[in-house]
C-alpha cells in the first residue's frame, strides 16, 4: 500500500501540473468512465482523438458541442456505434472547453 501511493505520486509529479488539473477535472465529470489517455474504453482514446484532428482549426469548436450535446457517428469503427453522452449542464460550458483543451492537447 505504502508503496502504491510511493509510485503514484510519482507518477503525479511526471505530468505537469496543469494537465493533472485538467485529468481531475475529467475525473469529476465522470469522463473517464468511457475515456482514457491512451487506449479505448467504450469512446476512443483521448490520444487518438488528439491525433485526428491535429491541425483541424474547426475542431475545438465542433467538439465543444460535442462534448455539450453527445452524439455518435465519428468513431463508428472503434466504439461500434457507441454514443457519447451528453454533458451540458451538467458540466458547465467553461469546464467543457478546458476540457476539449486538454484532448486537443495531447
Ligand atoms: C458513456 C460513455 C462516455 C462518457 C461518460 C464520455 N464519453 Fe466522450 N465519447 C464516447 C463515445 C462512444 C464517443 C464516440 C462518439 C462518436 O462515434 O462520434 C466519444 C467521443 C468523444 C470525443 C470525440 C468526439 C468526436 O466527434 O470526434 C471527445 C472529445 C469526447 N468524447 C470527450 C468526452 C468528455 C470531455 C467527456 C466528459 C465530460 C466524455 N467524453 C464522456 C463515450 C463517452
Amino acid at each position: 500500500m505504502k508503496k502504491m501511493l510511493i509510485v503514484s505520486a510519482a507518477a503525479a509529479l511526471l505530468v505537469s501540473g496543469s494537465a493533472f488539473a485538467d485529468l481531475a477535472l475529467a475525473k469529476k465529470s465522470g469522463c473517464l468512465a468511457c475515456h482514457s489517455i491512451e487506449k479505448k474504453i467504450v469512446g476512443p482514446a483521448w490520444k487518438d482523438v488528439a491525433a485526428r484532428y491535429k491541425g483541424d482549426a474547426g475542431a475545438k469548436a465542433a467538439l465543444v458541442a460535442k462534448v455539450k450535446k453527445g452524439g455518435k457517428g465519428n468513431w463508428t469503427k472503434v466504439t461500434h456505434g457507441a454514443p457519447m453522452p451528453p454533458y451540458s449542464p451538467r458540466v458547465s460550458d467553461a469546464n467543457i472547453e478546458k476540457l476539449v483543451d486538454f484532448v486537443l492537447s495531447l
